[in-house]
């Protein structure tokens, strides 16, 4: 009895343990082979950081736009908004003129602005800037906009301003975020500036601006660079309708 299931059980036991150990490299050799490219191909496919670093990590261009056309297009499609056209003009009215008013007259005590400066105002929409400037005894005020809102907002793209060169004493914006070309946008105010003359941007650093946003900017750092003909006078904390920031510059004279 003994001897027979002695003599039985071996020939039993060795295919099982030969099958499990053929089981057990098999599922070795797929998991390396599986693990292997991964971990050759991870250092080469990746980017070093540097280049991650490198370019204008602090404003970034939303990608999406398939030409200006549509570019402008989308920036046409808030403009022309009618129910936003309707709040800006009667909620956000007297609120807004109350608000950019408070803003310039500080300003003016600044000595960045004064009655006698020829102003404009980048991106003004219906144009709550230019009034608040005019109110405040700013009378030579004027906004651009894709969309006229005569009397106050002239037809205008900020990438190319109607205007001549060395036009204005002062200049405003708050649609910095909505610029496709940062260079062309801060290019034509350094154009249209006089030598001495003075920009004032309100932008969004801690937060995203909104959906019809071209840019994104996470540091004063990019518009010093981009502002070359300019010194940079302040940055201080705002709060303006969403933006946090306000940095204004002063074109240098004899530029
Ligand atoms: C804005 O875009 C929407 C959908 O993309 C479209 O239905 C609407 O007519 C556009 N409005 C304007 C003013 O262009
Ligand atoms: C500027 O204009 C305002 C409003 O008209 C007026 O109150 C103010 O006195 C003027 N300031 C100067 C310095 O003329």
């Amino acid at each position: 009895m003994k001897t027979t299931q002695t003599i039985t059980t071996p020939p039993l036991l060795v295919p099982k343990c030969f099958i499990l150990s053929l089981l057990f490299s098999a599922t070795l050799f797929l998991f390396f082979s599986l693990l292997q490219p991964h971990h050759h191909h991870q250092p080469t496919t990746e980017p070093p950081p540097q280049t991650q670093l490198s370019g204008e990590p602090d404003l970034k261009i939303r990608p999406g736009f398939s030409s200006y056309e549509a570019y402008i297009q989308r920036q046409l499609n808030k403009t022309l908004n009618p129910k936003l056209r309707k709040v800006w003009m009667t909620r956000d009215w007297d609120r807004k003129i109350r608000v950019f008013s408070t803003f310039f007259s500080g300003l003016k005590q600044a000595r960045l602005l004064s009655n006698d400066s020829k102003a404009l105002c980048i991106g003004a929409r219906v144009g709550q800037e230019v009034e608040a400037l005019k109110r405040i005894g700013v009378s030579d005020s004027v906004g651009i906009d894709l969309v006229p809102y005569p009397p106050l907002v002239l037809k205008g793209d900020f990438h190319h301003q109607p205007f001549n060169d060395e036009t204005f004493d002062f200049e405003f914006s708050n649609v910095f975020d909505h610029a496709l070309y940062p260079n062309k946008f801060v290019d034509e105010i350094e154009r249209t500036l006089k030598p001495g003359g003075v920009c004032v941007l309100h932008v969004a650093l801690s937060r995203r601006a909104d959906k019809y946003s071209a840019n994104d900017l996470y540091s004063v750092g990019p518009l010093k660079k981009l502002f070359r003909r300019s010194e940079l006078v302040h940055v201080r904390t705002v709060d303006g309708f969403g933006l946090d920031t306000e940095v204004v510059f002063r074109k240098k004279k004899g530029i």
